[in-house]
């Protein structure tokens, strides 16, 4: 099945690019190999920060953006997503690691570790968990996982049928490994940086 061509015609209607300022809600994802943008160059890796206005993003939607070639998931959950990802038993992940790149590696995949701290948060407690930012390809063979789907209410990734959970952790199907999370912080209230 050749995904490029099936869906490169709609791929301008759910991905917006980082412009900088501008910060638009996508309403969906689709199925987006992304074979031959996985390995960006040592040039490209140079110039990796890109700041992101999330103002606009509103509790129970996403914004994608590109980043490095990739698509990156920026979403807002609301209180029954954040309830449910840390109401899992980690024990029973098929990735028992938090795949997070801001936090040791190694470090057990709870909600908490998921997450971005938002910038109001108290750095001695838990963050509120509102805010998950994640490299938005499939750990099986790259294609773009959809949004608000699934059997966990989480992300789908329709190619050969992985289910990944409200913390974007890979919880049915033949992915290997939770949706990675990337260096991000949140440098205002409304401004996320990546890299
Ligand atoms: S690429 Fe996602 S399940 Fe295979």
């Amino acid at each position: 099945m050749s995904h490029a061509d099936d869906h490169a015609g709609t791929r301008r209607d759910f991905l917006y690019y980082a412009t900088g300022a501008a910060g638009l809600v996508a309403t969906g994802a689709a199925v987006w190999p992304l074979v031959n943008q996985m390995n960006p160059s040592a040039d490209v890796q140079a110039l990796a920060s890109i700041d992101v206005d999330v103002a606009g993003v509103e509790p129970g939607t996403q914004l994608t953006v590109k980043w490095l070639g990739k698509p990156v998931f920026i979403r807002r959950r609301t209180e029954e997503e954040i309830t449910a990802a840390r109401e899992v038993d980690i024990s029973a992940l098929p990735d028992p690691n938090a795949e997070n790149a801001n936090i040791e590696a190694g470090s057990p995949a709870t909600d908490d570790n998921r997450v971005l701290a938002g910038f109001n948060d108290d750095d001695s407690a838990p963050a509120s968990g509102e805010w998950l930012v994640m490299i938005g390809v499939c750990t099986h063979l790259g294609c773009v996982p959809l949004g608000d789907a699934g059997d966990f209410g989480g992300w789908f990734c329709p190619c050969h049928g992985s289910h990944y959970d409200t913390a974007g952790r890979i919880r049915r199907g033949p992915a290997p490994r939770n949706l990675p999370v990337p260096l991000a912080e949140f440098t205002s209230e409304s401004n996320i940086r990546l890299g």
